[in-house]
């Protein structure tokens, strides 16, 4: 997964990991995970290591070695991390009380896949499961930070139905301030 030096850096920096200790657990005031919840891309782990003080039962998935590898040495029992890829879930059908994402679906490489990515968030969550996700909307620091990576952004505008066509009964679009949440059921 194609990340550059400069965007690497700033995802493993304190200043990611305190921005993400502040804004966080705000944005999911009033959002019940449930007890078994997963995230799909932690990354270097700002966002995991919030989670995990949030929920009783955290599984992480993780698609780049190398990260996997620090995550695991950070996280021990604590979380599960799991080394895989988000569009093919290594979990059974209906097992987790809700599914997270933090500014990862960006970085999924094409449209086709990051429904794979929704389709496979359904089919692992229970039947009154929660998907939740925040990721970046384009401005000039955001696709300067990516020269050389992947950027696939979201289109506030279709996410919704392509959330419904991957099997959600309902879901809702917040963009905000060069960001944006949804939340699906
Ligand atoms: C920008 S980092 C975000 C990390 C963390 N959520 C945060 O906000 O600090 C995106 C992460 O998603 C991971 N990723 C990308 N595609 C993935 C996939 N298909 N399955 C699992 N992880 C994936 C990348 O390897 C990277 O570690």
């Amino acid at each position: 997964m194609p990340m550059n030096l400069l965007h690497r850096k700033l995802c493993a920096s304190r200043r990611w990991a305190r921005m993400v200790a502040e804004h966080l657990p705000p944005s999911l005031d009033g959002i019940d995970l449930g007890d078994d919840v997963l995230e799909i891309g932690p990354g270097f782990g700002a966002t995991t290591r919030v989670l995990v003080d949030l929920v009783p039962r955290l599984t992480a998935l993780e698609i780049d070695a190398d990260s996997v590898r620090g995550l695991r040495g950070e996280f021990g029992d604590r979380v599960e991390i799991v080394h895989g890829d988000g569009t093919r879930m290594p979990f059974p059908d209906g097992r987790f009380s809700a599914v997270v994402c933090f500014t990862m679906l960006h970085h999924v490489p094409s449209p086709d896949l990051q429904d794979k990515l929704f389709a496979e968030a359904r089919r692992v969550l229970r039947p009154d499961g929660l998907f939740r996700g925040v990721d970046s909307q384009p401005s000039l620091m955001f696709r300067l930070l990516h020269i050389g990576d992947t950027m696939v952004v979201l289109d506030p505008a279709t996410l919704a139905g392509r959330l419904q066509q991957a099997g959600f009964a309902e879901a809702t679009v917040h963009p905000a301030d060069g960001i944006l949440a949804f939340t699906a059921h």
